[in-house]
Parts: C-alpha cells; structure tokens; sequence
C-alpha cells in the first residue's frame, strides 16, 4: 500500500481507471465496506484521510474529532487498498480558499440548514479531491443521505466526468449506523440510540401498511424525545428535491438527526424506492 501526503506525490502513482474512497478517518466497516467495492470495481482502490476543517462549524467537534492514524493505515492495509491519500492541512489549504463550491438549494434544509456552511465545506473539499484524484468512480455511503444528494449534483452540474456509487448504510447488530462519532457516546448512551433505528423500521412499517403519515411521524417524534434526544428532525422527504412529502409516494426516504448529551447523531432509511 502507498501512502502520499501530498499532491505532487499522488499524482505520480494514480492510474486512470481508479475508485476513489474520501474519508475523514477512524475507519470503520462502514468506510471499509467502501474500499472493498473500489477494489472489487477498479483497477486501483484510493482513500483519501483528511479531517476537513472548512466543513466543521463553530463550537462543533473539530478539534477533539477522533485521528487514529496508526490503525487507519493498518485497517486500510487489512483490506488491500492500493493507496492512501493523507494530505496535511497546509497541503490541502496552502492559503484560505478564495474558490468555494455551494449547491444551493437542496444544501439549504436539514443538515445545511442546522449546520450552517457544512456543504460548502464538504463540495468544496470533495470537489478538490476529484480534481486531485482524477478517479472513474466515487464511492460514498447512504448513511449521509443528504451528502450524497450533494455530490450527484455537484457532478452533474460541473459535468465533472465521474461516476458515483452509493453504497447501503452498514450498521451494527442492534442497528445502528457505524460513525466515527459514535465512540463520543457514554455507555448509557450508546444503550440509548438502537432506538433510532428502531423507530425508522417501525415508521417504515406503518407508513407501508397506510397509517397516516403526520400520525406516523408524531408517534416517531414523541418515542425520540422521550428516549432522551433533543430532536433536529424527522421527516419523509423526496429523494430528488429532499422537500418533505405530505403523503407516501415513490423515491422517499425517513430521515432523522438528533442529539443524544453532547453527540449529534444522523440516519435515514429508504421507505419506497
Ligand atoms: P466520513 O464521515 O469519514 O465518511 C466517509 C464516507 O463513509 C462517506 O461517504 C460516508 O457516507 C461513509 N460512511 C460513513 N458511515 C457509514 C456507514 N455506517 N455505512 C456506509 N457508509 C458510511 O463523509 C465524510 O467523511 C466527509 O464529509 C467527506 C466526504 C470525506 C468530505 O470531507
């Protein structure tokens, strides 16, 4: 396995044919399972590790957010990734950026609209590591639903000439989405949140079987903040626009963010496709 930290470097050993991984570190099976489909894919799988400064508001987690370099390498390694991109922030942002990538819009509700800024961090840095890249196929994981809305219109709009592939959520046994931040949960915490998938498959459930959706999505709500979260929201909206939808329809997904002590936890699941 390679390891570049920088431009110059990465540019000497990517080949055309590449699938390409971003990642902001402390990999998990989620990230992993990524990297396994960029391998099985193409003909050279490519990661980049890089903890975004431009995409983390004020008072967020930036500066405690986890860097398990070491273990990173090695599981990166375990899983045959061809080369790994892992950019210092001086290489990344050599001076403040007076080009940024925004998506309006659809960047404009949920996240973008309880993380101001966030999405012009991610476009702009995503849109700087195809560049440097240059991969055939992105990977990206539906567990960050709306990012991935993002990204496919960023590409469409700048006709840039990468494919995207969006992989299913990876979850643990009680089913719960694999992040890197759930390591800030307590152990009472951590007991807490299966509850959000929980009350996804159960919503889905009664949402297909025709029980009314603002009924639906109150039952959903009350269940969340009595579980102990300070509820950002939980909706079903259109997968295109990401507007809520006021009845079930096709290409309609749940989506939920909330807050448990001091993390803020994120999820989705498809109710008709
Ligand atoms: P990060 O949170 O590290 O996630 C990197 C990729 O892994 C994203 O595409 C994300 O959706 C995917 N991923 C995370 N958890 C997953 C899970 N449980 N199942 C499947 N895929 C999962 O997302 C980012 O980094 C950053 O915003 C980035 C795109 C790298 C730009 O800085």
């Amino acid at each position: 396995m390679i390891v570049c930290k920088t431009i110059a470097e990465l540019r000497t050993h990517r080949i055309a044919d590449s699938g390409f991984v971003p990642t902001m570190g402390a990999l998990h099976e989620g990230h992993l399972t990524l990297m396994d489909k960029a391998k099985e894919e193409c003909a050279q799988s490519i990661v980049s590790i890089f903890v975004n400064p431009l995409q983390f508001g004020q008072g967020e987690d930036f500066t405690r957010y986890p860097r398990p370099i070491e273990s990173d390498l090695e599981a990166a390694e375990r899983r045959e990734v061809d080369l790994v991109f892992l950019p210092g922030e001086k290489e990344m942002y050599p001076n403040v950026p007076s080009t940024i990538v925004q998506v309006p819009g659809i960047t404009e509700l949920w996240e973008g609209a309880s993380r101001p800024g966030h999405f012009v961090g991610v476009a702009t840095v995503v849109a700087k590591l195809f560049e440097i890249v240059q991969p055939k196929i992105a990977y990206f994981g539906r567990k960050d639903f709306q990012q991935c809305a993002v990204v496919s219109r960023m590409i469409h709009d700048l006709n840039m000439p990468i494919s995207i592939s969006i992989q299913p959520t990876v979850r643990e046994a009680d089913g719960l989405a694999l992040s890197s931040r759930n390591r800030y949960l307590s152990p009472e915490e951590r007991q807490i949140v299966p509850v959000i998938y929980e009350v996804l498959s159960k919503s889905k459930e009664g949402l297909l079987l025709g029980i009314e959706l603002e009924s639906v999505l109150g039952d959903a709500r009350r269940k969340l903040i009595s579980a102990g979260f300070e509820l950002d929201y939980f909706e079903l909206v259109d997968e295109k626009s990401l507007l809520p939808v006021r009845e079930l329809q096709n290409q309609c997904t749940l989506i939920f963010a909330g807050k448990i002590g001091r993390t803020r936890l994120i999820d989705n699941l498809q109710v008709r496709s």
